[in-house]
C-alpha cells in the first residue's frame, strides 16, 4: 500500500485511525490520502498537527464520495492503490428525521468507490469498508453476533450500511474486487462528535445539563475503544482474507443508564462536584424512546481473534476514564466542533459546500 485512500477521514474514527497509520504503525510505510466532505460531523483541524509534521506522508481533499468525476481524480493523481472506506452518514436519530442523505452518501457514495476501485482493478489491492454490527438487528437478552447472523436492519442508518455491505460483498463475488468487511460495535474515544452517547453525556454532565435517557435506560450496547478498533481495521486491511467479513467488538456490554452513570460519576471526580455539590447523576431525564429503538447488540469476536490474533486492549473502566479526561483537556476542540465561527472557517478555507449541514 504505497497510496491509502483512507474516506471520511476527519470524522471520530477516521481522525483515529489516520493518527494510528502515521504515528504509531512501524509496518505501514505509504501516503495516506484523506477525502472528506467536511459535513457537520468533520473537524478537519483534528489532524492539522498531522498534516505539518508528515507532508510527504499526508494530503487532504475536500470532495464528496458520491462525485464519480472528482473521485476519479483522485484515484488517478494519486496513483491510489488500497482503499479504507470510513465516510458515512453515521448518526441514528439523524437517520430517523432525514434519511435521504443517508442513501446518497452510504449506499450512491460506497458503490461510486467501488466502480472507481474496479475500473482499477489491477492497481487495487484492498478495498475495506468499516460497517457496523446494527446491519444485524436486535439481539433479546441471550446470544451475540458472528459474521453468520442474518442481516436484520431496523433504522434508516442500519439499512443504508447494510446495503452498502452487500454492494461490497457483490464487488467482490461479481468482479473479485479484494474486499474486506468489519461490523464492529458501538465506539468511544477522543474526536466523537457530542451527538452521540458518551460525549453527549460528558459534555452535559460537565455543565449541568439533563441527561436524556430514551426509553428504560436498559438498552445494550457493547463498546469498543476507538484505538482498539483501529488496530483491529489496520489488522483486517493488512491480514484478512479478500471476501471475508470479521466481527469486532470491545467486550463491554453496558445497559446505557449504567453508562451514563459511570459518566457521572467520573465527570464528578475528575472536574469535582458542581457549585451546590449535588452528584451528576441527579442530572438524568428519562425521555421518550427512540422509534425502533433496538435492544442490545453483544458480539462474539471469535473469528478475528483466531485468524487474526486481535483482542481489544482497553477495558471500559480505563477507556472511559481516558475519554472523559480527553474532553476535560480538550474544551478548544469541543467549543471549535459546537461554534458557528468554526463552520465560518470550514467555509473561507474549503469554499460554501464544506459547510454543508
Ligand atoms: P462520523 O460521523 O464521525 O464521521 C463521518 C465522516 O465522513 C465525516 O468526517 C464526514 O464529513 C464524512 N463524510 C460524510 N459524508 C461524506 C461524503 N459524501 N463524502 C466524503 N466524506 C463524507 O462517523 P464515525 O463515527 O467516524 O464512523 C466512521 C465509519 O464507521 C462509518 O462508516 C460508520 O458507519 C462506521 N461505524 C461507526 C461506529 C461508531 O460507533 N462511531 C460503529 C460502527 C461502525
Ligand atoms: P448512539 O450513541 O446514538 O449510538 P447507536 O444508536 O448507534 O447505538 O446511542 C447509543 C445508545 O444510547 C442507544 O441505545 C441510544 C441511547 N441514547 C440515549 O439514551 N440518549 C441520547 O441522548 C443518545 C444520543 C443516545
Amino acid at each position: 500500500m504505497k497510496a491509502l485512500l483512507v474516506t471520511g477521514g476527519c470524522g471520530f474514527i477516521g481522525v483515529n485511525f489516520i493518527r494510528f497509520l502515521l504515528e504509531e504503525t512501524p509496518d505501514f510505510h505509504g501516503r495516506i490520502v484523506n477525502v472528506d466532505k467536511l459535513t457537520y460531523a468533520a473537524n478537519p483541524r483534528s489532524l492539522a498537527d498531522l498534516a505539518e509534521a508528515h507532508p510527504d506522508r499526508y494530503r487532504f481533499v475536500h470532495a464528496d464520495i458520491a462525485d464519480r468525476a472528482r473521485m476519479a481524480r483522485v484515484f488517478d493523481e494519486e496513483q491510489v492503490d488500497a482503499v479504507c472506506h470510513f465516510a458515512a452518514e453515521s448518526h441514528v436519530d439523524r437517520s430517523i428525521a432525514a434519511p435521504d442523505a443517508f442513501i446518497v452518501t452510504n449506499v450512491v457514495g460506497t458503490c461510486t468507490l467501488l466502480e472507481l476501485a474496479r475500473e482499477r482493478a489491477d492497481r487495487i489491492a484492498r478495498f475495506h469498508h468499516v460497517s457496523t454490527d446494527e446491519v444485524f438487528g436486535s439481539l433479546g437478552p441471550e446470544g451475540y453476533f458472528t459474521e453468520e447472523t442474518p442481516y436484520h436492519p431496523n433504522s434508516p442508518y442500519a439499512a443504508s450500511k447494510a446495503a452498502s455491505d452487500h454492494l461490497v460483498r457483490a464487488w467482490h463475488t461479481t468482479y473479485g474486487l479484494p474486499v474486506t468487511i468489519s461490523n464492529c460495535s458501538n465506539n468511544y474515544g477522543p474526536f466523537q462528535f457530542p451527538e452521540k452517547l458518551i460525549p453527549l453525556m460528558i459534555l452535559n454532565a460537565l455543565e449541568g445539563r439533563p441527561l436524556p435517557v430514551y426509553g428504560d435506560g436498559r438498552n445494550v450496547r457493547d463498546w469498543l475503544y476507538v484505538r482498539d478498533h483501529c488496530e483491529a481495521v489496520w489488522r483486517v486491511m493488512t491480514r484478512g482474507a479478500p471476501g471475508r467479513t470479521y466481527a469486532v467488538g470491545g467486550g463491554a456490554e453496558e445497559a446505557n443508564i449504567d453508562v451514563v452513570h459511570r459518566v457521572c460519576d467520573l465527570v464528578d471526580e475528575l472536574a469535582g462536584p458542581r457549585p451546590d455539590g449535588a452528584p451528576r447523576r441527579e442530572l438524568v431525564r428519562f425521555v421518550a424512546d427512540r422509534p425502533g429503538h433496538d435492544r442490545r447488540y453483544a458480539i462474539d469476536g471469535t473469528r478475528i481473534g483466531r485468524e487474526l490474533g486481535w483482542q481489544p486492549r482497553e477495558s471500559f473502566e480505563t477507556g472511559l476514564r481516558r475519554t472523559v479526561a480527553w474532553y476535560l483537556a480538550h474544551a478548544d476542540w469541543v467549543a471549535a466542533v459546537r461554534s458557528g465561527a468554526y463552520r465560518d472557517w470550514i467555509r473561507a478555507h474549503y469554499g460554501e459546500e464544506g459547510g454543508a449541514m
